[in-house]
């Protein structure tokens, strides 16, 4: 079964995603307080794993693994449990297969890789070498199948989701997001083409939020 998941975002109040462009607040408020207070209720949400998009992850793991490698065979094993230390897990999904992980945690949390079967032998070392868990599925795009085999592999029922745009769009195109968890920071960016809360990447008649209650 898919876990539940909470989209949980801060967006200043014209939606955009960029902290380091916003205003500041009206009444002389730090800067740091509102994200200390999405910080909290992110806590508060007590999801056995959280989620950041490809993007934001490598702007944290900057290093770029090649992609060229060896094929994997048809029989490889499509799951592998690492280190699970931490009490809540980080996912990201990889179409790619090519983040380039330091660290077997990111901000204290065991690392979870959702990845397609294009991934090389040499990249799935490289995660068993870091003792980072994985899942392999046809096409790492597919976050429901990700997210489902994800739950039934490693118990996780509960997901936060928190950003950025692109993952938050896919995500809510294919009607996977249970729950939206919006905080909004007193302050503006303005500037048009900044990535926003959902950033669906499709076609001008596409409506990816359709029929759907948050
Ligand atoms: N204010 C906040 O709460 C907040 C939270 C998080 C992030 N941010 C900011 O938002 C910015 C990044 O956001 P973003 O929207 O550009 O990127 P993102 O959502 O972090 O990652 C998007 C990337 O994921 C991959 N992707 C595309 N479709 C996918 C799918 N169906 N499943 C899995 N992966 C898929 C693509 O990677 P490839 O292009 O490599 O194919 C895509 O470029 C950062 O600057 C970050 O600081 C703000």
């Amino acid at each position: 079964m898919k876990p539940k998941i909470i989209c949980h975002i801060i967006s200043s109040v014209d939606g955009r995603l960029l902290n380091d462009r916003w205003t500041e607040p009206f009444d002389g408020t730090p800067t740091s307080a509102p994200l200390q207070v999405y910080a909290a209720i992110g806590r508060e949400l007590d999801t056995d794993a959280w989620m950041f998009g490809k993007n934001t992850v490598r702007a944290v793991f900057s290093y770029k693994w090649g992609v060229t490698g060896h094929a994997i065979p048809s029989d490889c094993p499509a799951v592998f449990v690492g280190e699970r230390r931490s009490k809540r897990m980080f996912i990201v999904a990889d179409p790619e297969a090519d983040i380039y992980f330091t660290s077997l945690v990111l901000r204290g949390d065991n690392i979870l890789v959702i990845i397609g079967r294009n991934v090389t032998e040499e990249y799935l070392a490289h995660l068993r070498e870091k003792r980072i868990s994985y899942v392999i599925v046809d096409d790492a795009t597919d976050l429901r199948t990700g997210l489902e085999i994800v739950g039934r592999e490693f118990g996780i029922r509960s997901v936060s989701v928190q950003g950025g745009g692109i993952l938050n769009g896919a995500l809510l195109a294919d009607g996977l997001i249970d729950e939206l968890s919006l905080v909004i920071y007193p302050g503006i960016d303005g500037l048009s083409g900044v990535p926003s809360i959902f950033e669906y990447v499709g076609g001008a008649t596409d409506r990816p939020a359709a029929g759907q209650h948050l």
